[in-house]
């Protein structure tokens, strides 16, 4: 079917919501486990249909995320809501399982410089390492998702060709992800380089299962959004109030802020099943908690009606 605004654009997106892992983990403020896990019952509450919860990594390399596993322990469970874990190696799956995360996800990069900084390893060492989590996943019928990051430039290695990224890409799926999220960690892409990208990836990984994951460093995220959706991009992730940046690229800023997305999906006719209001509340919510003003500018705009 075709969206009344533009026949190039979807009829329905996909949110995946990462600011509960994405987000919070690069902020300065503990939050305890107890309100992150009423911002994630807020988020589900509101509709948003798949909530990247948590990561099970090492607590000194990410130290906001160390709570997880009662994070985990102390969500509603909303029913149809995915509450997927970010997850290194097997003994983050373990520790994701162990907690009944319905779906887990690992994460890789289209950079060596990025890779090394990350994850402490090249890679192709990284491809290696998931391996076993694949095996592991199918054999529980876990699905999962993978992401590429630097997909369009890297903070150490600088601009990064779409060959790359279509070549790591295309192993992560090859080695069963069902949906491969492109990441442009430090916010420097634009729709012409966005574009040549996807359309490199998708010459070996089919659109319908690529998502986009947009950081709004250089205020780009908006329009790339809407040149991924053009391109046939139907899965878009985003974090609530705009939290976050990257541990491990320095100037990054957060996720393009989920209420921005939802504006302009709204304003597109496309269907996301969120209510608008309730995402409003949640990222004030956390902002709150925070101590700052949601980096968004719907929020803003309508905080102050
Ligand atoms: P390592 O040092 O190479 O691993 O780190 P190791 O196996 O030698 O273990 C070192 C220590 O970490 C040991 O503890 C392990 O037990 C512990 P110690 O003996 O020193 O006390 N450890 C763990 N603890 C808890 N959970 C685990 C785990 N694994 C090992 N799963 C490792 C390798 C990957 C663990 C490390 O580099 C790490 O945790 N990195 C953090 C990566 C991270 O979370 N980055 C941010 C998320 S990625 C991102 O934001 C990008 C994305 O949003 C897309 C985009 O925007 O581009 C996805
Ligand atoms: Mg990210």
């Amino acid at each position: 079917m075709t969206n009344l605004a533009n026949s190039l654009l979807p009829t329905q997106v996909k949110i995946v919501e990462v600011g509960p892992r994405d987000g919070l983990q690069n902020e300065k403020v503990q939050i305890s486990a107890e309100d992150k896990i009423a911002l994630i019952d807020q988020l589900a509450d509101a509709g948003v249909n798949y909530i990247e919860s948590g990561s099970f990594v090492s607590p000194k390399w990410v130290p906001q995320m160390a709570t997880s596993t009662d994070v985990f322990n102390g969500i509603k469970r909303n029913e149809g809501v995915t509450y997927a874990a970010l997850t290194p190696n097997m003994k983050g799956f373990e520790a994701a399982m162990a907690v009944n995360a319905n779906e887990v996800a690992i994460f890789g990069a289209a950079s060596e410089a990025f890779s090394q900084k990350n994850i402490n390893c090249s890679i192709e060492e990284s491809l290696q390492r998931f391996e076993p989590i694949m095996q592991a996943a199918k054999a529980a019928n876990i699905p999962v998702r993978g992401y590429v990051s630097c997909v369009v430039g890297c903070p150490y290695d600088g601009f990064i060709e779409p060959e790359q990224v279509a070549m790591v890409a295309e192993k992560l799926y090859n080695m069963g992800c069902y949906e491969i999220s492109l990441g442009d960690t430090i916010g420097v892409g634009t729709p012409a380089s966005v574009a040549k990208m996807i359309q490199a990836v998708n010459t070996h990984v089919p659109m319908n299962k690529l998502a986009v994951h947009f950081h709004d460093t250089y205020g780009q995220a908006l329009t790339n959004i809407y040149t991924a959706l053009q391109a046939g991009v139907m899965v878009v992730d985003s974090a609530i109030a705009g939290l976050g940046g990257c541990p491990y690229a320095k100037g990054a800023s957060g996720n393009v802020a989920t209420e921005d997305v939802l504006y302009l999906l709204n304003g597109l006719g496309i269907e996301t099943g969120i209510d608008f209001d309730k995402l409003l509340a949640a990222g004030w919510f956390i902002s709150d908690k925070l101590g700052k003003a949601p980096i968004s500018k719907v929020s803003t705009a309508y905080r102050a009606k």
